[in-house]
């Protein structure tokens, strides 16, 4: 499985990349906002910023949700960087303007899935990712993680090459879950990949080797 960080902030992304464990970055309008980075000029440099601290895909959201406009901003996203990926929001004229970028040849991204039959119109309409948001499914009481079994099924009962990008994760259980069902990327904040790490017998195992190191 694939990790991918989700957020906008520089500093995180060297972090999680120094760690030797990124395969790419996922941001959104809110991500790019939370940072302060405002103004297209900002942002698309903010983009190419990304791409240069990072060796894998970083997904570019567009604002527009016209067919043209996504078109037109999506254009200028992928000429950007060759890293980038455009992410589309699941949308009607989503669904066209995923299928005009596919016939391009132009990455792309479908974000704000929330359901099994959204990610098989992407899949249809040849999103390289399609990103389950199921952090925020499980935030209305419902279980987000089943969205992952259900899309990867599907997925495969076709043979889909469409990425299933697990976003909106907000803990390690996720991760595991995601891994254990079969996600091909899990997109996460800094903080549950750095949590992987942890285990008190870890801790106090390392203690007590360092302790019986000393004795010698
Ligand atoms: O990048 C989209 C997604 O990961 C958002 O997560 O925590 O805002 O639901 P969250």
């Amino acid at each position: 499985m694939k990790f991918f960080i989700d957020t906008a902030n520089l500093d995180q992304i060297r972090e999680a990349n120094e760690l030797g464990i990124l395969d790419g970055v996922t941001t959104n309008p809110s991500l790019m906002a939370k940072e302060g980075i405002t103004g297209q000029d900002r942002i698309l440099k903010h983009y190419v910023d990304i791409c240069e601290i990072v060796d894998g895909d970083v997904s570019a959201e567009v604002i527009a949700t016209d067919f043209d406009g996504i078109v037109a901003e999506g254009e200028k996203l992928s000429a950007l960087h060759e890293q980038i990926v455009v992410k589309v929001p699941m949308i009607r004229n989503g669904v066209k303007a995923l299928k005009y970028f596919s016939d391009k040849g132009i990455r792309t991204n479908c974000t704000l899935v929330f359901s099994p039959g959204q990610a098989l119109l992407a899949a249809k309409a040849g999103a390289d990712y399609v990103s389950p948001f199921i952090g925020r499914i499980d935030d209305i009481s419902t279980d987000g993680l089943l969205l992952i079994s259900e899309i990867r099924q599907i997925f495969d009962n076709y043979g889909f090459k469409t990425q299933i990008l697990a976003a909106s994760i907000r803990h390690t259980m996720h991760i595991i879950e995601c891994a254990k069902l079969g996600a091909d990327v899990a997109t996460c904040p800094l903080k549950p990949i750095l949590d992987l790490l942890r285990h008190p017998l870890t801790d106090i195992g390392l203690e007590k080797f360092l302790a019986d190191h000393k004795k010698q």
